[in-house]
């Protein structure tokens, strides 16, 4: 596997494998590599001939709160986690590559409505860091396909919402969520909790598997998604949200119909937690 930090060595590799006809995938992460996103890595192989992840710890999509300076950066080991993977190409670029004129002045891509609820309410501005950098990886790769995995799923919902309005000829893959033992999904972020928050974690699944099984029995679903926040609270969790919403519009929905997803963010101590359970249909 090659690794590139810079743009012109990224861009000469990849016109030299569109000029052999290869189908190119891409996985967009911010590194620090874990199952769930080998997982894209896996699904790409089998929409392309050409795998390419790309490692950038965006300093636009985090908060002037959040964790972007304590955000586990290891190269070195996502390098070998990826080549044992069978990706072809890592570019894992600096700031200054991909932002060379700096933060403040970069052209921002904005996705409406559907990055507004949610994590969007909670993270102001998060999904216009995500939209534009994606878009940004998107114009300088050119992939046939793209990887999102379904545990960020307003993140992938904002993406295809993205790629649809910009007519970009990019087939968006989601992947489903790669999950510990108990349940807790797979995420960089799980190794801030201690011993103790780890045990709790899992509850959060435990309380979307709970919610989906009453709304599959027919309960009224203002009093299952207040019935699951005292669940999470109850658990030591400060839910941020629990919500029924179209898996398209994550516009809020009061039925539990195929199409529907239930979706849930909640602090443990320190360290904030998603978490979603589509509707299988
Ligand atoms: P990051 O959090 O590193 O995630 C990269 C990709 O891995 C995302 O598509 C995310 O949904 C997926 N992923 C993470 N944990 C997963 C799990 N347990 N199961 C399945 N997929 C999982 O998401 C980002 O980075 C950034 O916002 C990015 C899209 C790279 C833009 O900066």
């Amino acid at each position: 596997m090659q690794t590139f930090d810079d743009i012109k060595a990224l861009q000469n590799t990849l016109a030299a494998w569109r000029r052999e006809g290869h189908r190119i995938a891409l996985v967009p992460t911010m590194g620090n590599l874990h199952e769930g996103h080998l997982r894209l890595v896996d699904a790409a192989r089998q929409h392309a001939d050409r795998v390419v992840a790309t490692v950038f710890v965006n300093p636009l999509q985090f908060g002037p709160d959040e964790d972007l300076d304590r955000y586990p950066r290891t190269l070195s080991e996502d390098q070998r986690l990826l080549a044992g993977r069978g990706c072809d190409l890592l570019f894992a670029p600096g700031v200054d590559t991909l932002y060379p004129e700096g933060q403040s002045s970069l052209t921002r891509v904005i996705v409406p409505r559907v990055s507004e609820g949610l994590c969007g309410a909670h993270r102001p501005g998060h999904f216009d860091g995500v939209a534009t950098v994606v878009s940004l990886l998107f114009n300088l790769t050119r992939p046939d396909v793209a990887c999102f995995g379904e545990k960020d799923f307003q993140q992938l919902a904002v993406i295809r919402k993205l790629v649809r309005d910009q007519h970009m000829p990019i087939e968006i893959i989601g992947v489903p969520i790669a999950r510990d033992h108990d349940g807790l999904a797979l995420s960089s972020r799980n190794r801030y909790l201690d011993e103790e928050a780890r045990a709790q974690a899992g509850r959060l699944h435990q309380c979307l598997v709970d919610s989906a099984q009453r709304l599959e029995q027919g309960d009224n679903s203002e009093q299952v998604l207040a019935k699951g926040l005292q669940q999470l609270q109850q658990a030591g969790f400060q839910p941020e949200y629990l919500a029924l919403c179209d898996a398209t519009t994550l516009c809020p929905i009061s039925t539990w119909h195929p199409g529907a997803v239930l979706l849930a963010a909640a602090r443990l101590g320190n360290t904030r937690l998603i978490d979603n359970l589509v509707r299988a249909s």
